[in-house]
């Protein structure tokens, strides 16, 4: 084992749902520290899991008419499957209904019993059962909603084990006030130095009516508290009580990265529950800020989940990476959207990166029938590239030590943009023009190849294909592979006579309208699917006639309608935003006649509209409805309009 040692931790997931974009956004940024230490050849332990007790979950299997156990089973094999396609190389995934786990928490409680921290008593009080959080009523401040959720909470009354939390909460706050580094970032920590100043009352931590969770050791008619059971993940794992050299080398934690809403959980019952057994805090927990989208945050009752497993399916998997990564500063709170997503592929992968790429080894490959040339004189621009590649690897290491993922993403692409720059300096196409000018063109080739190899390297914590599809071309795959950090401080190492691999673009541009046009039609496609399935809602095509029956036809709202207004919609153009009246009512809809009208015409017209059809947002624009328009294969396109005028909101049938 190695000397120096790195633990990083996420959360343990319910798995209560499939997990969303926000669930990946923590576990990619802990996979990209885990990959950045390894690479600086730490010893590195990376512990991720499911959190699988408690009164949510076992709600949940019973309304999904399933035991708990075969119910989580199911869950968590997705969750698995996700950090498989994410490229997610966890060392060790707990499951807290391991019996190991289970074994070590009674034991842990026991402990702490014994020692007289904790005691029975009766708590009555409020509970969230969806975040597992006891309130009390000063808490509440009245309203019946969890502070958290702003969901109802329920009232407990039950005999409970309390742990004596207000013992030890004078000594939390002297060392959070003194490790100034525990709690991350600086405006969290302030947060929670204000809530333990405001007391800390003793916590129930056992529950008595219902049972899926691990039973209290000395009284079998309770359960464990679900938070004390899965914060306790983070010892188990690592052989606490089980394996004594394991825990040592590894224990305490470098760094537990969490979400804002579970940073009172970590900063105030975790480290109690560490003092109780005489043990070391963890170094650093790092409380990030939340993926939100353009209506709030993601939840399956709004809707407005972002379904990680979608977005592989149509970007890949490191454009996710580098999203999650790039466009949110760690910390603070961001917003999801797929343009942005878009945006960012086009810019800095397929332009940036991806040309870079493609111009040097295409260069290569014309200049030296693709054999890497041996690097000559070096001049100032030369040396210049060379220490911006030694700065750029010291920002990053800075950045990343500061879970700064942004910044340090930054950085890195500033040396791929200012290897793009020393192309545009040394006009390698001007050089070639020249037989006496070889050699500097083989120095100025040499150099692009080696800042590609580095580029690559440093890449590897964050993405997990496109180190190798660069490897691939430039044909340095294996020394990618194993590259350490230290190895791309070697300007060199890559020896001249390998022979690239010219390929296509890496990251071919994405055209953002047609990506929405093509989501939008199969949306359609699929809700028209599936309410196919469910039978009797839907226009179902006679399947040998391709006929619709009339009453299927009546299911249509056909209605004139007014255009009052319309403009362009920013960054598309084929995109008209139109606001119609239809009499008593005004809509708003998206239309993809941007090609063939100008706003200004439009306006006064009377279209057709399909005023039943389920909105939808395009391009961020909400649409409700649909205008009618013939085209044909020519690309022609005209709106159908009304022969004689008419009032707007008459039916069309
Ligand atoms: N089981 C507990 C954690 C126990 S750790 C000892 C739990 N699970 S959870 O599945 O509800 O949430 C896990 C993590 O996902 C939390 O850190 C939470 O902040 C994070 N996120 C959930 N939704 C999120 C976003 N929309 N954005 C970013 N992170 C989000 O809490």
């Amino acid at each position: 084992m190695s000397e120096k040692t790195f633990y990083v931790t996420t959360p343990i997931y319910y798995p209560s749902d499939r997990l969303h974009i926000g669930h990946a956004y923590t576990t990619v940024a802990a996979d990209t520290l885990a990959k950045f230490k390894e690479m600086q050849d730490y010893d590195t332990m990376f512990l991720t899991g499911s959190d699988e007790h408690g009164q949510k979950i076992e709600r949940k299997a019973s309304e999904a008419g399933k035991k708990p156990g075969e119910y989580v089973d199911e869950i968590v094999a997705t969750f698995k499957d996700l950090w498989k396609r994410l490229g997610v190389d966890y060392d060790y995934f707990i499951r807290t209904t391991n019996p190991d786990h289970e074994k070590v928490v009674q034991e842990i409680f026991k402990k702490i019993y014994e020692k007289g921290d904790i005691y029975k008593g009766k708590y009555e009080g409020w509970y969230c059962t969806p975040c597992e959080t006891f309130w009390t009523e000063r808490q509440l401040e009245g309203e019946k909603v969890c502070p958290d959720c702003g969901r109802p909470v329920e009232w407990v009354e039950e005999e409970s084990y309390f742990f004596k939390l207000s013992k030890y909460a004078d000594r939390l706050l002297e060392h959070i006030k003194k490790h100034p580094e525990f709690i991350q970032p600086e405006s969290r920590r302030k947060e929670m130095i204000n809530f333990i100043e405001s007391g800390l009352e003793d916590l129930s931590v056992s529950r008595t009516t219902f049972d899926w969770g691990i039973p209290v050791p000395i009284d079998d008619d309770h359960v464990i508290y679900v938070w004390f059971d899965a914060l306790s993940n983070y010892i188990s794992a690592i052989g606490y009580l089980s394996d004594d050299k394991k825990f040592n080398h590894y224990w305490p934690a470098d760094v537990h990265i969490v979400g804002k809403d579970i940073l009172r959980f970590h900063t105030i019952i975790w480290p109690i529950i560490l003092m109780a057994l005489d043990l070391p805090l963890p170094k650093k927990v790092f409380g990030h800020g939340w993926l939100l989208t353009e209506t709030g945050k993601m939840s399956k009752s709004k809707g407005n989940v972002v379904d990680p497993n979608k977005l592989i399916d149509d970007f890949g998997v490191d454009p996710i990476r580098y999203y999650l990564l790039r466009e949110v500063a760690f910390g603070q709170d961001g917003t999801y959207s797929t343009e942005a997503l878009i945006k960012r592929i086009n810019s800095d992968l397929a332009n940036d990166l991806g040309n870079l790429l493609h111009r040097t080894v295409t260069m290569v490959d014309k200049y030296f029938d693709g054999v890497i040339p041996e690097p000559g004189v070096e001049k100032e621009v030369d040396k210049d590239l060379k220490n911006y590649a030694l700065k750029t690897l010291d920002e990053i290491d800075n950045s990343m030590d500061n879970l700064k993922y942004a910044v340090a993403l930054e950085s890195l692409w500033n040396f791929i943009r200012r290897s793009n720059k020393y192309i545009d300096q040394t006009t390698p196409w001007i050089l070639a023009r020249d037989e006496d000018k070889k050699d500097r063109l083989g120095t100025v080739l040499y150099n692009l190849i080696e800042a590609l190899r580095i580029i690559a390297g440093m890449l590897k914590p964050f993405l997990v294909e496109t180190p190798y599809m660069i490897g691939e071309q430039i044909n340095a795959r294996d020394l990618i592979e194993k590259a350490s950090w230290s190895d791309l401080k070697q300007w060199g190492l890559l020896s001249p006579g390998r022979k690239v691999k010219k390929g296509k673009p890496i990251y071919p541009r994405i055209d953002i309208e047609e990506y929405f046009e093509r989501l939008n039609n199969n949306e359609n496609k699929e809700t028209s699917d599936n309410k196919g399935k469910g039978g009797n809602d839907m226009a179902e095509q006679d399947k040998n006639t391709g006929t619709i029956s009339f009453n299927d036809f009546t299911k249509l709202d056909l209605r004139v309608a007014e255009v009052k207004e319309a403009e362009k919609i920013e960054g598309s153009n084929k995109l008209l935003k139109l606001k119609v009246s239809l009499g008593d009512e005004e809509r708003q809809v998206v239309a993809g006649i941007a090609k063939h009208y100008n706003p200004e015409e439009l306006v006064g017209k009377k279209v057709i509209l399909v005023a039943n059809l389920e909105p939808a947002t395009i391009f961020g624009v909400k649409s409700e409805g649909m205008v009618l328009a013939a085209s044909n294969d020519s690309g022609e396109l005209t709106l159908t309009t009304v022969e004689k005028d008419i009032s707007s909101g008459s039916q069309v049938k």
